[in-house]
């Protein structure tokens, strides 16, 4: 499965993984990783940050478009997403959530690329590849605010 991936593909997933290590999690103990390709070819990584007030966590893969942005990309092409928990291996692999799926869409709209969602089960024996059009459809978006984002378009 991991091996039928191109190398850049799984150097993306390799990445994921590290990142995923890097969770600041005391409160779930659930650990996840995010690794952006940009089209540049640059990846930028995110772990999840918790919070002792909950619902202020920030999920990995927002923590991974927020430094993207930092570093002046904003064009990307995929994501690979890498999951376990403290005490268990996720068999399925993890999907962003309604939120990040929001984030990701708003990138969709300034990479003018559907991006493609990589993510991948703790031991690799699973892989789901997806597509953010397939996981947010007819998504809320910048078209919707008459918005045209081509000056906010970079690297
Ligand atoms: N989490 C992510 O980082 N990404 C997702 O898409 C789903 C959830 C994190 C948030 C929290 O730190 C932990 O996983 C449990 O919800």
């Amino acid at each position: 499965m991991f091996d039928s991936f191109s190398e850049q593909d799984r150097n993306l997933i390799i990445a994921a993984e590290k990142a995923r290590e890097n969770a600041y999690n005391p409160y779930s103990r659930f650990y996840v990783g995010a690794a952006l390709l940009a089209q540049n070819g640059e990846i930028i990584t995110g772990a999840n940050v918790e919070n002792a007030s909950y619902g202020l966590t920030i999920c990995a893969e927002r923590s991974a478009l927020v430094r993207a942005n930092i570093q002046g990309i904003r064009q990307l092409e995929k994501i690979a997403i890498s999951t376990r928990g403290e005490s268990f291996d996720v068999k399925e692999p993890t999907m962003p959530c309604g939120a990040c799926r929001q984030w990701i869409y708003e990138f969709t709209q300034l990479s003018d690329t559907d991006i493609e969602i990589i993510s991948v089960s703790t031991k690799r024996e699973k892989v789901l590849v997806a597509s953010i059009f397939e996981l947010l459809p007819r998504a809320f978006g910048p078209k919707d605010l008459g918005i045209d984002l081509s000056r906010f378009q970079k690297s």
